[in-house]
């Protein structure tokens, strides 16, 4: 049986924190066998948001270096950059055609942006989804791995794909999206209700993943938790606790119980430098695999050039096939 196919991104906006990789690359790392993977730095979406072009250039190469010391194997998986592929850009213009305004203004993430960046609401911003749609669509995806506040934009991936295919025929698979279990779900460190986002303006909120083990080990120490001192997992009631035991959880692969047993009568004290110690040990190969490739431009080089050679045979046969349905000259 051929092997499904799975689509996913990362805009390379900057520093990744340990939120974007347990909840989503630690999870593309364990796909690698069992799909046919594509993991993409989206460049193209970055750019609704004001950026210095020199500061995003850097980004987007080490967000590559990133993705292939956290584990995304380049043999295994499709690793590129999105503009390298220009198919990307072309499908987002005429799925643009089929996609009503409507549906772009129900979307959430558009009015959070909007809201935002009230000072630069573009229309890059608006059509954002469109572009993702395009993303998914061109590579005849089955799944893609997203958190829950990319569900939306999968969901209209779908409509749009439908209603295609519904005017001219079968052209592009229908894809779903595979949101990744709560356990990687990282919440912040100090305000636990809200996802861990580099955005957070809370000192001490998220861990970035090139955060020195010292660092790593004071944010958690500032953790914030409750006045029970027992670890048990209840998001209600003990919103901190609980996403330290996710975050272990995630990281040592052990259940919720075995935690909760492992820790039984011991304080939070020592639960908090654990669970710092397991994240420390985690990331310390990932920094230093890093650093290395970082010093080493021509091997990435080498990675995103191959990767879109063979991102473009797949999406340009997709185009092909639309340009030809919707009338187009070749
Ligand atoms: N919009 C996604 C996010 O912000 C990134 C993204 C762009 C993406 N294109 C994609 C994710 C295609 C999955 C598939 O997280």
């Amino acid at each position: 049986m051929d092997k499904k196919i799975i689509f996913s991104g990362i805009q390379p906006t900057g520093n990744l924190t340990l939120g974007n990789y347990l909840g989503a690359i630690n999870n593309w790392k364990k796909m690698q066998d069992e799909y046919k993977c594509n993991y993409c730095i989206v460049d193209l979406h970055a750019l609704t948001i004001r950026h210095d072009p020199e500061v995003l250039r850097k980004n987007i190469i080490n967000l590559l270096a990133l993705y292939i010391a956290a584990g995304l194997d380049p043999e295994k998986s499709n690793i590129f950059i999105q503009s390298h592929v220009k198919a990307h850009s072309e499908l987002a213009w005429i799925l643009n055609c089929y996609t009503y305004t409507g549906e772009l203004s129900r979307m959430t993430q558009f009015k959070d942006k909007s809201a935002k960046h009230a000072d630069n609401i573009n229309s890059g911003l608006y059509t954002y989804p469109v572009l993702m749609a395009a993303d998914i669509l061109l590579y005849q995806t089955d799944l893609v791995p997203v958190g829950e506040d990319q569900r939306q934009h999968v969901e209209l991936t779908r409509d749009i794909a439908e209603r295609f295919n519904n005017i001219y025929g079968q052209t592009f698979k229908i894809p779903e999206s595979y949101i990744q279990g709560a356990a990687a779900r990282v919440m912040g460190l100090q305000n636990p209700n809200s996802k861990m986002s580099k955005s957070s303006t809370i000192p001490n909120d998220y861990i970035l993943l090139n955060d020195e083990p010292d660092v790593i080990l004071s944010k958690f120490k500032k953790s914030v938790t409750d006045s029970e001192n027992v670890v048990r997992y209840d998001v209600e009631n003990k919103a901190g606790i609980s996403n330290l035991i996710s975050i272990y959880s995630a990281i040592t692969t052990k259940s919720k119980e075995e935690i909760e047993k492992e820790f039984d009568g011991k304080g939070y004290g020592e639960f908090k430098v654990a669970v710092a110690e397991c994240v420390i040990d985690e990331l310390k190969p990932i920094q230093a695999k890093y650093k290395e490739l970082l010093n080493n431009r021509d091997y990435l080089e080498s990675i995103y050039k191959d990767g879109a050679e063979k991102a473009k045979r797949v999406a340009n046969k997709t185009l092909e096939d639309v340009y030809k349905k919707v009338g187009l000259v070749l």
